[in-house]
């Protein structure tokens, strides 16, 4: 246990967060990208579209969102009755930032033949903005329900925008924005890692730049590369996405071995996500006690962005991933 998380006053929190999840009827959602204590105590750990499916579905009355702003704002966009909490209210995105509504709305304008399919990880303006919403589990079951003439065009990650025209043959306008986190994997240095390891197979994110992706043997979001590497027969793998996704690996599989590609300094600290580090343990606390700092939408522009985020949802179809690796769902769910 990390010993300074456990007080804040003299308090347990997490005796303290069992206290008021019962008391405000709340539900805790966290990223696979967050501290392993804030998964192990959430009643539910996903990638962005189980969250989101989540989040529209839940019986609870507060949701206490452990990941990123554009995730808890999803949550209030599907479930706008709920009171929902995000305990850093600084917990931003790169590629959110990367793409400035303005600046989209003049994309869309110069571009006015072409839809907007749009990654989640953008604001709730740029979503109002979109067709269809996606994820980078849901985005080529997407894609390939559009027909081939539709002109579409894809951001804000030039990335994943890229890694799914190459796997579909579509040709699509892409938005320039990256994901800070994974565009600071090195190609020479994951190429010295495999040299170190042969055969340990590489699961990537695709939002990684194209020169790791080339490398690697699965691509696919959160869930999916964490479903790989537990049904994978290796002993030794290679994930190139947020390192803290491998608390859920080393947990469900403790007898393998998953390795972390590594940044340009062969140091995989800078592969770190700053933003979903800012919630803490104490945060979540305060957040649950004072349901405060609060996610609040404007209805008019909640309701333009919802429609986007529908779409997906009807197109992404399936059910909700398990999401609950070594830990049971609370009831209800
Ligand atoms: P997924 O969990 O949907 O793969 O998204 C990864 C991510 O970057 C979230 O910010
Ligand atoms: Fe955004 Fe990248 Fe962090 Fe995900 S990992 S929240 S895409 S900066």
């Amino acid at each position: 246990m990390n010993a300074p998380n456990m007080r804040l006053t003299g308090l347990d929190l997490r005796a303290e967060i069992e206290r008021l999840r019962k008391e405000r009827n709340a539900v805790i959602l966290a990223h696979y990208y967050q501290k392993p204590e804030l998964q192990d105590l959430a009643d539910f750990v996903g990638d962005s579209l189980d969250l989101s499916k989540k989040a529209a579905s839940t019986e609870a009355d507060v949701i206490a969102f452990c990941g990123v702003r554009f995730m808890a704002e999803t949550a209030k966009i599907l479930s706008p009755d709920k009171i929902v909490v995000l305990p850093d209210m600084d917990a931003g995105c790169s590629l959110e930032d990367s793409c400035p509504p303005e600046q989209f709305k003049a994309f869309r304008e110069a571009n006015p033949d072409h839809i907007a399919l749009t990654y989640i990880n953008c604001s709730t303006e740029v979503k109002a903005l979109s067709d269809i919403i996606v994820t980078s589990s849901s985005a080529d079951i997407i894609l390939k329900q559009i027909p081939p003439e539709q002109k579409i065009i894809f951001g804000p990650d030039r990335n994943l925008g890229g890694y799914l025209a190459r796997k579909t043959g579509r040709d699509m306008l892409l938005w320039p924005g990256v994901c800070i986190v994974h565009e600071a994997f090195s190609e020479t240095e994951l190429l010295k890692l495999k040299a170190q390891y042969p055969g340990a197979p590489v699961l990537a994110h695709p939002e990684c730049p194209p020169h790791v992706l080339d490398h690697a043997d699965h691509v696919g979001s959160t869930r999916s590369i964490l479903e790989h590497a537990l049904a994978s027969p290796s002993e030794i793998m290679i994930v190139a996405t947020e390192p803290h996704i491998m608390h859920q690996m080393e947990k469900a599989a403790p007898h393998k071995t998953f390795i972390g590609a590594p940044g340009a300094d062969g140091n995989c600290n800078c592969n770190m996500c700053p933003y979903m580090a800012l919630n803490t343990l104490e945060k979540l606390y305060l957040a649950l006690r004072d349901l405060e700092p609060r996610i609040e939408i404007e209805e008019s522009l909640r309701v333009a962005a919802k429609k986007p985020l529908d779409r997906m949802l009807e197109m992404a179809g399936g059910t909700v991933g398990k999401g609950d690796v070594g830990k049971p769902l609370v009831s209800g769910d």
